[in-house]
């Protein structure tokens, strides 16, 4: 009989509340918990397939208008076999940073193929187009064992997705020649 006389305490308590109750504010009204909630919007508004993206709106024309997105997806063709940071490396494939520019095949401590170390070009956008379209013709006996990216779109988006990644410098392309002096 220990709360014997708590009973009629909480009792009046009780009493107080439902009195003071009557004067509360009306309750929350039922259309805010009913509301449906607003659907997620996408994180990054991306640019619709086919068209250019503004991840690529510096590169030169055509690259210019090809879609990130097409790009991204085209690269995990390339990705099992090539790195495009600087410095992480080579995997069965040479690391392409900094590619655009530079001299086929001269990737310190990668292992070329004698084909392609015979040739004698600069990898541009368009070279590597041709590459990528039909890498064994291109260099015939190359070791690139990749059928090539066939959709001309899809080739475009991966060029551009390349320069953005590995560091193309307009300057560091050769350009047209300059009329000497
Ligand atoms: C199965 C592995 C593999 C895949 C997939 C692959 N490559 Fe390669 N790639 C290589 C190898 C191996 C070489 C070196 C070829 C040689 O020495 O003949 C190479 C060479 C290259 C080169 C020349 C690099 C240099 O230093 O001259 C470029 C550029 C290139 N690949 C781009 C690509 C792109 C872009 C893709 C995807 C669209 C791709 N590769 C897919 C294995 C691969």
């Amino acid at each position: 009989m220990r709360f014997s006389a708590a009973a009629p305490l909480s009792l009046i308590a009780a009493l107080a509340l439902a009195a003071c109750g009557g004067s509360d504010p009306a309750p929350t009204a039922p259309s805010a918990a009913t509301a449906p909630a607003a659907p997620a919007a996408p994180a990054v508004p991306a640019a619709a397939p086919g068209e250019p993206s503004p991840e690529f709106a510096s590169l030169p024309a055509p690259y210019n208008t090809a879609n990130y997105s097409v790009g991204a997806r085209t690269w995990k063709l390339c990705q099992s076999c090539h790195l495009t940071a600087e410095g992480a490396g080579n995997l069965v494939g040479p690391n392409l940073h900094g590619i655009f520019g530079r001299q086929a095949a001269t990737v310190e401590g990668f292992a070329y193929s004698p084909a392609l170390l015979a040739e004698d070009f600069i990898w541009t956008p368009e070279q590597l187009d041709h590459w990528l379209e039909n890498p064994r013709t291109f260099v015939p006996g190359n070791r690139m064992s990749f059928s090539g990216v066939r959709r001309e779109a899809d080739r475009l988006g991966v060029i551009a997705y390349l320069m953005v990644e590995t560091g193309y410098e307009a300057d560091a392309a050769p350009a047209e020649e300059a009329p000497a002096e």
